[in-house]
């Protein structure tokens, strides 16, 4: 009876460990739905009106502002001549601008691309195309790096790595955050009842100008709300390893600007450094060079994560 009652909680134990190996390895993350925007919550209604921005000579509808194969150009004179995939996408290869914007800059849901170098996006496109990076909750890259071609990888590697570094987000530690909703993009928006709620131990990141975010405009950025004490305790994490782990300035550089295959750090969507950091540790992100961050993504718990990315974040481009 008792070599029974045994064999019960093995078999409970490890199905349940199982069962939560598999969820890990789905790199969704449930729990962290504020960094892991994998699910619209609530669809803007329906609007055909022509939208116009400040500024812009151009006039495009709803559903052309979120064609992703065929996306606005709202400022055309503000970046050099992008080569075809940026503009225009073919097949399930839509076009690099949509998400990422003309400017690079990119949504949080979706990353920055500025500051990269050619050599470390012909690299990652690589990664997501063989699957040992994967993109699980936009479910988006790596799609469209199967459908890319090397051409059109290179052209835009090129296009990307010569556009400037600017200030699109900032980071303000608070008590409180707004309440919000994901609606369409997968981009949090402040709900429509308004009101604050503890930030917990929550980043939570809105659009500076709802109305504009929601054109794809280049020039309306973020900003993220982060937990009190977040900036001082990833400074000393940052800078020192804070006991647990490797400095992050040894190889990204003293200024957290990258270098070469090295990507930049400083500056970027906190939200989207939360998730690299998770997906090196649960094994979601494993492309070529990704052996050099697991060791040191590792040890970092959710706090420390949340703190190195809104100290990161905080950072000047
Ligand atoms: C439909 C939306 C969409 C389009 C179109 C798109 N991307 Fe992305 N891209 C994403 C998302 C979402 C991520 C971030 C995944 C994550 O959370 O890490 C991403 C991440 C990336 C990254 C990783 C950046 C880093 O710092 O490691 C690169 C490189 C990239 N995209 C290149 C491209 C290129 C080149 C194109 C055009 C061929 C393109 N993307 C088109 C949505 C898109
Ligand atoms: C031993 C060298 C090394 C150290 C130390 C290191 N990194 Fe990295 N890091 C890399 C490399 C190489 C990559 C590119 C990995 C890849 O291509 O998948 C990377 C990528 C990243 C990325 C992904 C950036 C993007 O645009 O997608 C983040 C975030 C990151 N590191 C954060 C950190 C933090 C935070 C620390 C310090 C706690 C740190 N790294 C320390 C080498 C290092």
């Amino acid at each position: 009876m008792r070599r029974v009652v045994w064999m019960l909680v093995v078999a409970v134990v490890s199905t349940v460990s199982v069962g939560l190996v598999s969820q890990e390895a789905t790199g969704l993350h449930p729990d962290k739905p504020w960094a892991f925007p994998s699910r619209i919550e609530k669809p803007f209604p329906e609007d055909d009106a022509p939208k116009t921005l400040p500024g812009s000579m151009r006039t495009y509808t709803m559903a052309q502002i979120d064609d992703l194969s065929n996306p606005p150009d709202w400022y055309p004179d503000q970046h050099p001549t992008p080569p075809p995939i940026v503009v225009k996408g073919h097949g399930g290869a839509m076009a690099c601008g949509a998400c990422h914007l003309m400017s690079g800059l990119g949504h949080p849901e979706s990353s920055d691309l500025t500051g990269l170098s050619a050599e470390y996006i012909v690299q990652q496109m690589a990664d997501f195309k063989s699957g040992a990076r994967k993109d699980p909750t936009g479910k988006r890259m790596n799609g469209i790096a199967v459908e890319a071609t090397d051409e059109d990888v290179r052209q835009a590697a090129q296009y990307i790595a010569a556009l400037p570094r600017r200030a699109f987000q900032k980071v303000t530690e608070a008590d409180m955050a707004p309440r919000t909703a994901l609606r369409n993009g997968r981009m949090r928006y402040l709900a429509e009842e308004g009101g604050t709620e503890p930030i917990g131990g929550r980043i939570i990141t809105v659009p500076e100008d709802p109305a504009r975010a929601r054109l794809r405009d280049p020039n309306s950025g973020f900003v993220s709300y982060v937990p009190r004490g977040s900036l001082a305790r990833g400074k000393a994490i940052v800078e020192t390893g804070g006991g647990r782990t490797v400095m992050c300035t040894v190889c990204h550089g003293n200024d957290l600007k990258g270098l070469g295959k090295v990507p930049r750090l400083a500056g970027m969507h906190p939200i989207y450094t939360v998730r690299q950091l998770h997906w090196f540790k649960d094994g979601t992100r494993n492309g070529a060079d990704a052996a050099q961050m697991k060791p040191v993504a590792d040890p970092l718990t959710d706090e420390d994560i949340v703190a190195v990315s809104a100290y990161l974040g905080s950072l000047a481009p």
